[in-house]
């Protein structure tokens, strides 16, 4: 009698018993590839702690839209760096903002086809760098909501698809749909940052976005890390009040979030692999330290596996290239 009978190794032992036996699957148009557009400079300007990303012009943008569109990249989200920032963050609504001309650049160049989202948002805006009006030292709640119903009517006339508001505003999602919906926007969708917690791993983005706060931090709004059951009673109001997509954000520190989210929720769930994630992936691939691609397939998976249907990563453009050879790899 030999033992043991159970040989798991079995399904291990070739590459097409190892395909057939994979759980869970990942396509190039699971990502979307977040991108920063800045006002008034003529050349992109390099992020130093995010290699490989960008502050783009008009026209980079455009050429980065393209090269990912190829790839197969299944969406973009833009983030705006404008020229002059005030208490209100005004030029977040501006017709001429730079998010409403870019998006307006790119539904020229590339038709209707390309998922277009704007990340709908005051803290690139505002001079203070909070991500609402200030009332005091407070970031005022509902004052917040009717900016943000401005931003998102000008992005969605704009041609934004879908809005994704990241402010953790109570009531912002609803807000922003009763708006949507009344100025006749009733097919863009909203990606909600429903569990956005106040995070370290942002620390590359306030550099690529020029957003951190002038005093204090966003504590008072943005979610504590310690909290999961809270994650899902922010998802369940922002379903509730009509948001289309839940995200969930950071993601690898979170994935019990992710988790718990998708197993609440009967909407699509999305995860933020955030700046902070990526700058730690390049500058351990850049020493020679880990297997870059491995451990971006290790990363993306282990997202999809704790129940993220899609993914925001920086790494989406050359993820996308090389999912079509990650048999070589994995
Ligand atoms: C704006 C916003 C932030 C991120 C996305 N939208 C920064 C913040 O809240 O400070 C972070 C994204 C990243 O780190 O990649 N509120």
């Amino acid at each position: 009698m030999s033992f043991p009978t159970e040989r798991p190794r079995r399904l291990r032992s070739r590459p097409a018993l190892r395909r057939l036996s994979r759980e869970t699957q990942i396509a190039p148009q699971d990502l979307i590839y977040p991108l920063f557009v800045r006002d008034a400079i003529d050349e992109p300007r390099p992020i130093e702690a995010m290699p490989g990303q960008q502050q783009h012009t008009l026209d980079s943008l455009t050429r980065e839209v393209e090269a990912a569109i190829r790839v197969g990249v299944g969406g973009f989200v833009l983030f705006g760096i404008p020229e002059q920032k005030d208490a209100q963050g005004s030029a977040a609504w501006a017709d001429d903002g730079i998010v409403q001309r870019a998006l307006r650049q790119l539904r020229d160049a590339f038709g209707a086809d390309p998922l277009l989202a704007a990340d709908l948002c005051l803290c690139e805006y505002t001079d203070h760098g909070h991500c609402g009006v200030l009332q005091g030292d407070i970031v005022a709640n509902d004052p917040t909501l009717e900016i943000y119903q401005r931003i998102a009517v000008s992005q969605a006339a704009a041609g934004a698809d879908v809005i994704a508001p990241s402010g953790m505003m109570d009531g912002q999602v609803g807000a922003i749909r009763a708006a949507l919906d009344g100025a006749g926007y009733t097919d863009r969708a909203i990606l909600a940052y429903a569990a956005k917690y106040a995070s370290a791993f942002y620390g590359p983005f306030r550099e690529a976005a020029g957003s951190a706060p002038r005093f204090g931090d966003r504590r008072g709004y943005q979610m504590d890390s310690a909290n999961v059951r809270e994650a899902v009673r922010e998802a369940r109001l922002d379903v509730a009040e009509g948001a289309d997509i839940v995200m969930v954000k950071p993601a690898l520190a979170f994935l019990d979030v992710i988790r718990a989210v998708a197993q609440a929720t009967d909407v699509p769930v999305a995860a933020y692999n955030v700046s902070g994630e990526y700058a730690m992936v390049k500058a351990a691939a850049a020493n020679g330290w880990i297997d870059e691609r491995r451990v971006l397939r290790e990363i993306l998976l282990g997202i999809r596996r704790a129940g993220a249907q899609m993914i925001l990563t920086y790494h989406a453009k050359e993820a996308a290239a090389d999912i079509p050879c990650w048999d070589e790899i994995g």
